[in-house]
């Protein structure tokens, strides 16, 4: 997987571009509103940063750590704070599966497009994790991928569908608020955007 991120690390952004363009129906838009102005704002698997990034630029009083393991992906993170001017994302290169915060440290939890390109009993293991360091009335705003029914829609998803790792398969067909229940997570609430959901998860 570290290969797979080093590889597309240099292009990722352009996701944004084609599946999330129209910014008001998008993930992105979607985790901003739900982010209230005092939250200690966990970025887990942060990426290039496109989550932390919008909402430490809407919210400059708002303090967010963001982690990934890839250095490549935090590289291109780095690039992306500095050229904003940011001074209020702190990235870290951690393994999401063993997180070095103590439990209850964070009022909400970012988990975006990560579960379906990690294998099954890592994706158990990010989300404990997550569950253990989320303060006890904290959120999880999770996003996953969610094929459309409209046929151009689909047309344009079948690049996501063919490039993503193995694990999409078989994650891209799972009752979703089954398995967060399964791991001691309540759905309380999803949100439609295009191409993709977003959960509410709480403990
Ligand atoms: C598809 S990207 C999503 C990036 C970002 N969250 C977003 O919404 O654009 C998945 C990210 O998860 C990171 N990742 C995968 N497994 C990880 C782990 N065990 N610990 C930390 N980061 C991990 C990868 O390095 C990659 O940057």
């Amino acid at each position: 997987m570290e290969l797979f991120y080093r590889l597309f690390a240099g292009f990722y952004d352009s996701l944004d571009i084609t599946y999330f363009r129209n910014y008001e129906k998008s993930p992105r838009k979607a985790l901003l509103d739900a982010i209230s102005e005092n939250d200690r704002v966990l970025d887990l698997c942060t990426g290039t940063a496109a989550n932390a990034i919008r909402i430490a630029s809407a919210k400059q009083g708002q303090q967010i750590v963001g982690v990934d393991l890839s250095a490549e992906m935090l590289n291109v993170a780095k690039g992306k704070i500095k050229r904003a001017g940011l001074k209020n994302i702190e990235l870290l290169q951690m393994d999401a599966t063993h997180l070095e915060f103590r439990e209850h440290s964070f009022d909400k939890i970012l988990l975006s497009l990560v579960l379906h390109e990690v294998d099954e009993s890592v994706a158990n293991q990010i989300l404990a994790e997550a569950k253990r360091v989320l303060k006890p009335d904290g959120e999880i705003l999770l996003t996953e991928w969610e094929p459309s029914s409209h046929f151009l829609q689909r047309l344009l998803f079948l690049p996501i569908s063919l490039l993503e790792p193995k694990p999409y398969r078989s994650f891209i067909k799972k009752d979703l608020p089954s398995y967060f229940e399964s791991l001691g997570l309540r759905v309380q609430s999803v949100k439609h955007c295009n191409y993709s959901q977003v959960f509410c998860l709480k403990k």
